[in-house]
């Protein structure tokens, strides 16, 4: 009975990706255009001659991809004037990350308060829905997207706006999460000197020097080792 009810389960998911005759994923037309015409997309004649003042960058546990999200943000207005990314990540994640920075430049730019209040679901939505097991894709840009403005409030020295929801803090004081030291690492940190050189934060707390020494060996090993 149960092996059965697990049976219909997966049928029901396969038929949700996959076309009726099988042949071939179902992808909506805007999933489509976004994938083979990138908005904002940050080419590498681009690289170093955009000038952000954020980045993000994010890795998908349910796939191992990554994404990277660089923007422009007026400290005046704390508008997104403008935004580049880029992926090593598959077609829906390319569309999704290419829809949102679409919306996140719309009317001028959008405010941090309102990006931040983007959910996937609002990427879906735009994009006229993805296949169910690709919805994690569209978490990538909408991760990147907090990362970078993350980055920003830590260079503006805004400590007490970071978000940390679901990231361990490591450090209180510094905001200072797994993730962060995890992003160190993929940039190429090696020591807790490497880490708070790329946080461009001071010098941590004696008491959490530990955790991040330990946290910087098992990011190392997992991706290096
Ligand atoms: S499968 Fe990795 S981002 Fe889509």
């Amino acid at each position: 009975m149960e092996n059965k009810s697990l049976k219909n389960r997966n049928l029901k998911k396969r038929a949700d990706v996959r076309a009726k005759d099988g042949d071939g994923w179902l992808y909506s037309d805007i999933v489509k255009d976004h994938f083979f015409n990138p908005r904002n997309f940050m080419r590498y004649d681009e690289e170093g001659k955009f000038l952000s003042n954020a980045m993000g960058r994010v890795g998908s546990p349910a796939c191992g991809d990554e994404m990277v999200l660089w923007l422009k943000i007026d400290p005046k207005s704390e508008k997104i004037t403008d935004c580049r990314w880029r992926t090593f990540g598959c077609g829906s994640a390319i569309a999704s990350t290419s829809v949102m920075s679409e919306m996140i430049k719309e009317k001028g730019g959008m405010k941090l308060g309102e990006a931040l209040k983007i959910t996937p679901s609002n990427i879906l939505k735009r994009l006229g829905g993805l296949p169910v097991r690709k919805v994690h894709c569209s978490v990538l840009g909408d991760k990147a997207l907090q990362a970078a403005i993350n980055d920003y409030f830590r260079k503006t020295k805004q400590y007490d706006r970071i978000i940390t929801s679901g990231a361990k803090v490591i450090d209180k004081d510094l905001k200072i999460t797994d993730h962060d030291i995890e992003e160190a690492v993929l940039e190429g940190a090696q020591t807790i000197e490497d880490v708070q050189k790329k946080l461009k934060v001071g010098i941590a707390k004696p008491d959490s020097k530990e955790a991040i020494e330990e946290l910087i060996r098992f990011y190392w090993e997992k991706y290096f080792g």
